[in-house]
């Protein structure tokens, strides 16, 4: 555990008693595991990134009009860091005002929407996520009918605000969303 973040264990608990809709819930995991492979390869720290990621969308089934701002007030209630609240604000920067600035606030923006893309890719495949290519994913995000939900300009600026090839984000998203492929649902062996 790493100083000064709540244990993952009282985290989850948070979410589990704020979001009922299992298919939020993932989203909130999928991100959370982005977040936490991004971490990996920046030599950041994962559980720091990780929480911000599995946290950032606390308030959404509840108070969806107030998101993010009643989230952000219960986290720094319960002590939350800082880098954490300031990335969940900057993932909603056009209800917040606050655009993402450090390298955790850029990667959690750059996940939220590509995570729901890369899962909406994988319900339609055979074999999940097992063998899902960027290029596949590439191809429904410019099918604008598919997965209609995923705002295909902010996945476009997530791209440039981590400035990295778009293919390359993508397969850091699989990758991450693969650590946790059993609890998501998403591979073939979960389509039997
Ligand atoms: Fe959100
Ligand atoms: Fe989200």
């Amino acid at each position: 555990m790493s100083a000064g973040i709540p244990d993952r264990a009282s985290a989850l608990a948070l979410l589990e008693s704020w979001v009922e809709n299992e298919g939020l819930r993932k989203h909130m995991l999928a991100v959370e595991a982005s977040c936490r492979y991004y971490a990996r390869i920046h030599g950041e720290d994962e559980d720091l990134w990780g929480t911000a990621g599995l946290l950032h969308d606390l308030d959404w089934e509840k108070y969806p009009d107030e998101h993010p701002r009643r989230g952000l007030a219960e986290l720094e209630d319960r002590g939350y860091p800082d880098a954490i609240l300031q990335a969940i604000k900057s993932h909603a920067p056009e209800r917040t005002g606050v655009d993402p600035d450090s390298l955790l606030d850029r990667v959690l923006f750059a996940c939220d929407e590509l995570s729901g893309l890369v899962y909406a890719c994988c319900l339609v495949r055979p074999n999940g996520i097992d063998d899902l290519k960027p290029k596949s994913v590439t191809k429904k995000l410019k099918d604008k009918s598919f997965a209609a939900g995923v705002n295909r300009d902010d996945v476009t600026r997530g791209v440039e605000l981590l400035g990295i090839e778009r293919s390359e984000h993508i397969q850091n998203v699989i990758e991450g969303m693969r650590n946790i492929a059993g609890v998501l649902g998403v591979r073939a062996e979960d389509r039997l």
